[in-house]
């Protein structure tokens, strides 16, 4: 195994698995050298072989001990730890601390709850370490070619990486698709979110996928369908693959014969997840912002798990009978398109409000506009729309939700007859489209000037004497009522 001569490898990449492999390849092919290594040696050595079947040989330095590998660093030592999240950091970490010295910085590149990133940033820099917890996105494709970076931590810590990171993020519009987020944990909170927004347009585009499948719209034709998509303003990278997946044939599958059909349609409905949406959604509650759209996505995983229930309750309650050949298959598509537009539109509002809550919570100072603008290339939502995106963040005026944007409400408000007509078709046919449905729900409830929720007010006061506010007194002057003689 080779073994670099002492301190003069640019970064350290600690984790071979196949984020840390590719992000190890993607350094040295960007000029770097870089060390690796990882607590089992053959990984390493498939990261060599890798290395030089890629030409990167040269640049790529295994070491086969944390010490040798801390060793191989250019002071101060720059690592990136590519873990499973939890536990496994914590032990990285120890491993490596005996070799490290004041002023090196660890980064965690794994999607880690935000909360663990603190946490282990106050105890390295106790110990005069630095800690910096960074959002990678984009999978195994994105680490080796760009992906989008999500660093957050100390200011001055980024500053000493940013030569690095600026290089192997995804480039778009001669741009790094990297910034600095924010302080400790900020990296691991935008990443979550990501995901979150990843989740609600995954379900959107599973939701529509489905209505154009009970429409009697072909794979093959829905392929088409979403690629010529893929070319407007829905242009995105989860578009342009589920078009892909919609051609798909069976026939490349490992250890199985080629099959007649398409793949599609022999995967199994049951999605997993591993975490990160569910973390969305909980930091949703916790912050006291209303993600539906999110939500939505999350839940509809964890019915899909229901496989077996779902099997038992549909033998024993059906839905209304419908006879879709009666439905207009262009004007349909049509619609779906704008309904897709609208309530994609509605999750990146609920996704950036979370991150703005809790920015101002943490003292972040996280700028949304910066986020939508490093989500443009290499992450796995990355899509034309957050050109825009990033414009409406970037307005002389702050901007307190996305959908107060003048253009993009201008959108909404003429695309909206066709979202409720997906919406009313779905829901008169009993074809489940949790997403769709609870977005444009949002998208009422935030355009309404007055909520029904002073029920909600009056019920509480009734039954727990929780008071309420009026509308003919100021706001924060609370009242109580005496709504029956058994009240007090
Ligand atoms: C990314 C992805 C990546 C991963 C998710 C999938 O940005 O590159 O989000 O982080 O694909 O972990 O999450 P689920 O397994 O929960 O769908």
């Amino acid at each position: 195994m080779l073994f670099r001569s002492i301190m003069s490898c640019d970064i350290g990449v600690y984790g071979m698995g196949v984020m840390g492999r590719n992000l190890a390849l993607n350094i040295a092919s960007k000029g770097f050298n870089v060390a690796v290594s990882n607590r089992s040696p053959a990984k390493v050595e498939e990261c060599i072989k890798r290395s030089q079947e890629e030409h990167l040989g040269e640049k790529v330095f295994a070491s086969t001990s944390p010490e040798e590998f801390c060793k191989s660093l250019i002071k101060p030592r720059k690592i990136i730890i590519l873990v499973t999240a939890g536990a496994a950091v914590d032990k990285t970490i120890e491993s490596l601390l005996p070799y490290l010295e004041n002023g090196d910085i660890l980064i965690d590149g794994g999607n880690e709850w935000y909360e663990e990133s603190i946490r282990r940033t106050r105890e390295l820099e106790e110990k005069g370490f630095n800690f910096i917890s960074m959002g990678v996105s984009g999978g195994e494709i994105g680490a080796r070619h760009g992906p989008s970076l999500m660093p957050g931590g100390r200011k001055e810590c980024y500053e000493a990486l940013e030569n690095i990171l600026t290089k192997i993020a995804a480039q778009v519009d001669n741009e790094a698709c990297v910034t600095y987020i924010g302080g400790a944990g900020s990296g691991n909170y935008v990443k979550m979110v990501h995901n979150g927004i990843e989740y609600g347009d995954m379900e959107l585009i599973a939701e529509v996928y489905n209505m154009m499948q009970n429409a009697g719209i072909a794979d093959d034709e829905m392929s088409s369908i979403f690629a010529q998509w893929n070319q407007g303003e829905l242009s995105s990278y989860l578009i342009e693959i589920t078009s892909l997946i919609l051609a798909k044939k069976d026939t490349d599958i490992a250890g199985l014969p080629a099959q007649e059909g398409h793949l599609i349609d022999r995967i199994l409905d049951v999605a997993g997840s591993k975490g990160t949406g569910m973390m969305t959604v909980k930091e949703a509650a916790e912050r006291g912002v209303s993600a539906p759209t999110i939500a939505a996505a999350l839940f509809e995983r964890y019915i899909s798990d229901e496989k077996d229930l779902r099997m038992r309750a549909a033998s024993m309650i059906s839905g209304p009978s419908f006879d879709w050949s009666s439905v207009d298959r262009q004007q349909l598509v049509s619609d779906l398109k704008d309904a897709l537009f609208c309530s994609k539109l509605v999750a990146y509002a609920q996704g950036l409000d979370i991150i703005h809550k809790a920015s101002q919570k943490f003292n972040w100072g996280i700028n949304l506009g910066e986020c939508a603008r490093i989500w443009k290339g290499g992450c796995i939502i990355r899509a034309k729309i957050l050109d825009q995106i990033k414009r409406a963040f970037s307005k002389d005026t702050p901007l307190d939700n996305l959908l107060l944007d003048p253009d993009f409400a201008d959108q909404l408000v003429k695309r909206q007859q066709a979202w409720r007509r997906v919406v009313g078709l779905a829901v008169a046919t009993g074809v489940p489209v949790p997403a769709l449905a609870s977005s444009l729900e949002y998208f009422d409830s935030f355009r309404a000037q007055r909520l029904p929720l002073n029920m909600i007010q009056a019920q509480r006061d009734f039954f727990g004497s929780h008071t309420f506010e009026r509308v003919d007194q100021p706001r924060g002057q609370f009242f109580h009522c005496r709504w029956t003689s058994e009240h007090a």
